[in-house]
């Protein structure tokens, strides 16, 4: 992250107040004077304005590739968590935007930043969400009809918001939803009579998984990445 753009954040100097205080050479990084804005920082990089300390720690943000048997808890008596899986110091601070089942796969992002996940989670924001999806049997015309349109679920008083979806064979499918609710997709194809055998998440809005990183792989994300949402 940018000079500038961390002192605004962790202190409450505007932009261009920042930028003013580091060309005045009011701001050292790791013990040296910086007077470039643009200089980056990181959650490792210890910054003074004056002689204070700015101690407040960057908000950290992961996209994880979820392998299949890890829940998306930060706790669990018996089952391994996307938490244990990033060897990350205070992992208590961290959880999870937008969760998926224990035997779904793919992209999860990890974060200590809730106005950001926030964001990602709120259904007022239409977030989408897509999935690969295998079923058990041939979807049927009317089936892939019925999902695209929006179907009621059970025990529920809405029916799900219209979805996209492009079938890739005559069991796979590219399903993309913009809600959250609990176990959505496996209960939108038990509601048209269909099963849900596998389901892997490949983006989230315009965040793709990375395809470099492995089931069980990290990384952080780029700045641009965290910017989009
Ligand atoms: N829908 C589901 O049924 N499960 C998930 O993990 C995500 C979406």
């Amino acid at each position: 992250m940018r000079l500038d753009r961390y002192l605004s954040q962790v202190t409450e100097l505007s932009r261009s107040e920042s930028r003013q205080m580091i060309r005045a050479g009011r701001v050292s990084v790791d013990g040296l004077a910086i007077t470039q804005p643009a200089h980056q920082v990181d959650s490792t990089t210890q910054i003074h304005l004056d002689d204070r300390l700015l101690d407040r720690p960057l908000p950290r943000y992961y996209m994880v590739h979820k392998p299949v048997g890890v829940v998306c808890a930060t706790r669990d008596p018996s089952h391994r968590t996307i938490l244990e899986l990033l060897d990350l110091s205070r992992p208590e601070t961290l959880h999870i935007a937008g969760r998926l089942d224990i035997d779904a796969t793919g992209l999860v992002l990890v974060t200590d930043d809730g106005r950001w996940s926030h964001r990602i989670t709120s259904p007022g924001r239409s977030c989408g969400k897509t999935y690969l999806v295998a079923l058990k049997h041939p979807l049927k015309e009317a089936q892939a009809a019925a999902i695209r349109q929006g179907i009621p679920l059970r025990n529920e008083s809405k029916p799900t918001r219209p979805a996209e979806l492009q079938q890739l064979d005559e069991t796979q499918l590219r399903l993309t939803i913009t809600e959250g609710r609990y176990h959505q997709v496996k209960r939108m194809f038990a509601a048209v009579g269909n099963r849900v055998v596998g389901l892997h998440r490949q983006s989230i809005g315009p965040l793709s998984l990375d395809e470099s990183l492995a089931a069980g792989d990290y990384r952080a994300l780029t700045q641009s990445e965290i910017e989009i949402f």
